[in-house]
């Protein structure tokens, strides 16, 4: 078991912001309390940075720039091949502090310190890969040459969901590629983007080419990094509706984008299905991080033949999931993170059973506390709940009959979005017809666990721009030079 006091005597746990590599409290002096979710206890001030603030960082991402675009693209990758070695040995700590102040059960806190760390290592290893090219010319005095550079200075915004992989995911490219980067973490989770700050100092990162500005004012923040003609990309993980607003702010000065957004993940499962596999799959597609990722199970599509024994399956499954404070034991789902967020829960739930729906198992708030929401099984779901249309972010599982293949994929792609979606069948053939015609980014095929570093995440329709991780990840943060050079 990690104690609490050691998390908080750790030299990571910094409360003042990272600017231009000095720690430094807000200019306006102003701090904003970080809460345990399980209890609702203050478990740090963080410095609240300010619009000031902000454009101090940019100004020392942008001074940094030229010396770290500069560096051999080994020198870059040694240097994040260190960070990546301090986050690993540091890792049973930080999982401690994400618990803490996310609330996420100990098991897959250190699961997402190994996950966000593989982003760091994965980039060191491609900085040496951003190949050009050389292009067989259209005339014979003339040569082509295609040069990758750095676009330049990052605002990397990001949720608290997930506080440190959703940042090594975005920074380790950026700075691999040679950007610098300004990171705006989410006000409930900077602990851990203050601590991968510690870390990367340790690590040699130079003074500004990574800052973190934890703020309570996300929308005057966001607007100076979208708004800044200093600011060449903004990369974003969270709501379509935030999305959308820093889409429209950064169209003023041209921005690259990348936007990972709001998913509503269908789960397809087929009569032919091993239905151990499908239930063991929905459970890790749905209650991973108390169902708070965008990646989520959100409507679970079940044909009519094993509809029933599934859902007497799942729910039973369901029961057995532990449910407790994060940091006290091994408990298999922790708290949501605020009171706000098991409001929606119980709103939806409210919905679906007003209208038919079923509750097999769950479907209240936890006695463990005001932010537990029990495991919920909903059987009997129809198009016509919110349920189908929301994106729940909490532990409900609403299990929906279908009869056909097309029915299946049209209700499947009865969305906006179209991030995951998984399928649980055993017909090849099936398989392709089906995962070819998903309106979604990722499929996961007779898996409910598809998050990796050396894949493609993101999504299509309203869930987003770009991609990151795998080999292409890197690509966003880089412009295409072509030089045409005259040899006569
Ligand atoms: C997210 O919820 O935004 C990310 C989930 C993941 O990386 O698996």
């Amino acid at each position: 078991m990690i104690r609490r006091e050691d998390i908080l005597a750790a030299p990571f746990f910094r409360q003042q912001a990272l600017i231009g590599g000095l720690w430094s409290d807000s200019e306006t002096g102003a701090t904003f309390p970080v809460t345990d979710p399980a209890t609702g206890e203050v478990i740090a001030q963080v410095a609240d940075c300010s619009p000031g603030d902000a454009e101090r960082a940019i100004e020392a991402a942008n001074a940094a720039w030229p010396d770290w675009k500069n560096r051999t693209a080994k020198d870059r990758a040694d240097v994040l091949r260190r960070w990546f070695d301090l986050v690993k040995e540091n890792r049973p700590l930080l999982a401690g502090l994400m618990s803490l102040e996310q609330g996420k059960p100990l098991r897959e806190a250190e699961a997402e310190v190994d996950y966000g760390a593989g982003y760091i290592e994965w980039f060191a290893e491609e900085a040496r890969r951003t190949d050009g090219a050389v292009i067989p010319a259209h005339a014979a005095d003339l040569r082509l040459l295609v040069l990758r550079q750095p676009v330049g200075v990052v605002a990397a915004i990001t949720p608290w969901n997930f506080p440190i992989a959703m940042i090594t995911r975005k920074v380790a490219p950026a700075l691999a590629a040679g950007c610098t980067v300004v990171v705006k973490p989410a006000s409930l989770t900077p602990l851990c983007a203050l601590a991968l700050g510690h870390l990367a100092a340790l690590a040699g990162i130079p003074e500004g080419v990574l800052s973190i500005i934890p703020s309570r004012s996300s929308s005057a923040i966001g607007k100076v990094l979208t708004q800044s003609p200093l600011v060449r990309k903004v990369s974003f993980t969270g709501s379509t509706e935030i999305g959308r607003l820093l889409l429209a702010q950064s169209a003023g000065t041209i921005k690259k984008v990348s936007m990972e957004l709001g998913g509503n993940a269908p789960v397809l499962v087929f009569d032919d299905a091993d239905i151990d596999k499908a239930i063991a799959g929905t459970l890790a597609a749905k209650f991973r991080n108390a169902g708070q990722t965008c990646v989520c199970a959100n409507r679970i599509y079940v044909q009519s033949g094993i509809y029933d024994a599934f859902a007497e399956r799942l729910a039973v499954a369901v029961r057995q999931l532990s449910v407790g404070p994060a940091l006290e034991d091994a408990f298999d789902q922790g708290p949501l993170i605020d009171g706000k967020a098991v409001e929606k829960v119980e709103e939806l739930v409210a919905d679906a059973v007003s209208i038919g729906g079923r509750v097999l198992t769950g479907g209240k708030r936890h006695s463990r506390g005001q932010t537990f929401y029990e495991p919920t099984v909903i059987a009997d779901a129809t198009q016509a709940m919110k349920i189908a249309r929301e994106e729940v972010f909490g532990p409900v599982a609403p299990l929906f009959r279908f009869d056909t293949e097309d029915e299946a994929v049209a209700m499947a792609n009865d969305t906006e979005f179209g991030l995951a979606s998984y399928m649980f069948s055993r017909d090849l053939g099936r398989i392709f017809r089906v995962a070819e015609r998903i309106e979604a980014g990722m499929v996961g095929i007779n898996t409910g666990l598809i998050s990796t570093e050396v894949a493609p995440f993101g999504g299509v329709k309203q869930s987003g721009l770009g991609r990151e991780g795998s080999r292409v990840g890197i690509d966003d943060y880089t412009e295409l030079k072509y030089l045409c050079l005259d040899v006569s």
